[in-house]
């Protein structure tokens, strides 16, 4: 029996039973404060226990919508089966065996993300923030390995792209880098949307151009279809490499598989992560042919990445959204949902606007704040992102229904009324 739970069992026995919840809410509370970093400040006074379809239940036994899916990473829910069957069955034939040897489920999700992409290549990680990384790498590996190094890499104002030193640096928000200088060399940032902008920052040293497709953690901001139809014209006719870093933007949050497919484009390079094991950890960089030769032997590497576990869970992911067809259930929910939202922006005149793509949606509040409003929401039962002081974000499994959708929506609408 672990310490946790028999300080929890001898609270139990001095507490009222009734109380017994809030008591073990109050005794994570204070041991995450003890042996925590404080990295998260406070949290949301909620302790997951388990979690089904679109609901997170508490050990309060409370039930919650989960609107933010672990921030786009739940893409088929909670507890599907198809998920979890794969798991339990790849943990007991190998979790883990180093890259000295092949495994199937590897191999398998690199050619199926081959087949489904503009990507001739592929490499696992095991987060965003270490497939941007690798993507890094490989961009200024191809320069490197062509005779003629390219370092600078430009990126966008407002950007994210992970909390590694490489990362912060290619993130264009100063705040993420300022604690941690000296910070990687190489990056330049530009305002987002904004061709001329970009054209006007490369110079014979730039080798790559990173963006998002929506900036997701600045507040949900898409790319102009136009803007990236340009930068793509550009960077071709300047032999500059494109990485797109769909680590949020992936695995069908937009409505189709990948963001980069809705803008008429392909990239060099594109990473993904969150929603593409489903909740297992897992990162991958994709590359066309011409960027795969940034790597040769010995360049890269990760004791995990690519493990048979995270990879048997992409590959169930993948199945599950193919099978169930669940980019048309996202298309047509989001529909649904942005006119819902629509319609209580007017009722309400407290939604400035609605942005984003699929089930990626960022709902801009006129007024009040957004952290007091994810708070109420918290209490009718509904978990949100605050981006900010007025962006409700939201980011639902791929299996969200309609049903689930509108009662989403009214909560909103009577917590921007006002009703309790
Ligand atoms: C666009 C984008 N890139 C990279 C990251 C970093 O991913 P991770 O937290 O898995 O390192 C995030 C995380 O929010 C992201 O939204």
């Amino acid at each position: 029996m672990t310490d946790l739970t028999n300080d929890i069992k001898e609270t139990k026995e001095i507490k009222d039973k009734s109380k017994d919840s809030q008591a073990k809410l109050e005794q994570i509370v204070a041991y995450d404060e003890q042996f925590y970093l404080p990295v998260f400040g406070k949290r949301v006074p909620l302790v997951v226990d388990h979690g089904r379809n679109v609901y997170l239940y508490g050990t309060d036994g409370k039930k919650y919508m989960d609107m933010i899916g672990g921030i786009a990473v739940n893409t088929l829910g909670h507890n599907n089966g198809r998920l979890t069957r794969a798991i339990a069955s790849q943990a007991r034939k190998v979790i883990h065996c180093c890259n000295y040897y092949y495994n199937e489920p590897q191999t398998l999700l690199a050619k199926k993300l081959v087949e489904k992409s503009f990507a001739d290549k592929v490499f696992f990680a095991n987060s965003g923030a270490e497939a941007n990384e690798g993507a890094i790498k490989l961009a200024r590996g191809y320069w490197y390995h062509k005779g003629t190094p390219k370092p600078k890499i430009i990126t966008a104002t407002m950007s994210f792209h992970g909390r590694t030193m490489a990362t912060i640096a290619a993130t264009g928000q100063e705040k993420f880098r300022a604690p941690f200088g000296p910070n990687v060399p190489g990056f330049d940032y530009v305002p987002y949307n904004d061709i001329n902008a970009l054209k006007a920052a490369c110079d014979s040293e730039t080798g790559a151009v990173m963006l998002e497709l929506i900036q997701g953690e600045s507040g949900v901001h898409p790319a102009d279809f136009d803007y990236v139809q340009a930068v793509r014209k550009f960077c071709t006719e300047n032999k500059i490499l494109l990485i797109i870093d769909e680590v949020q933007t992936g695995v069908g949050r937009t409505g189709t598989f990948f963001a980069y497919e809705q803008y008429g484009i392909q990239p060099d390079i594109l990473t993904l992560a969150k929603g593409l094991a489903g909740g297992v950890p897992i990162g991958a960089v994709l590359a066309n042919k011409m960027a795969s030769s940034g790597f040769v032997p010995g360049d890269h590497g990760s004791t995990f990445g690519g493990n048979p576990l995270a990879c048997a869970a992409g590959l169930a992911v993948i199945e599950e959204i193919e099978s169930k067809n669940l980019l048309a259930n996202v298309n047509n929910v989001s529909a649904y949902l942005q006119k819902k939202l629509a319609n209580v922006a007017k009722k309400t005149h407290k939604i400035a606007e609605v942005r984003g793509k699929g089930f990626l949606l960022g709902i801009e509040l006129d007024s009040g704040s957004s952290y007091d409003v994810k708070m109420k929401l918290f209490e009718k039962g509904f978990l949100v992102s605050s981006i900010g002081s007025n962006v409700i974000r939201i980011a639902p499994p791929l299996i969200l229904s309609r049903f689930q959708a509108i009662k989403f929506v009214s909560a909103l609408q009577d917590v921007l009324q006002g009703k309790e």
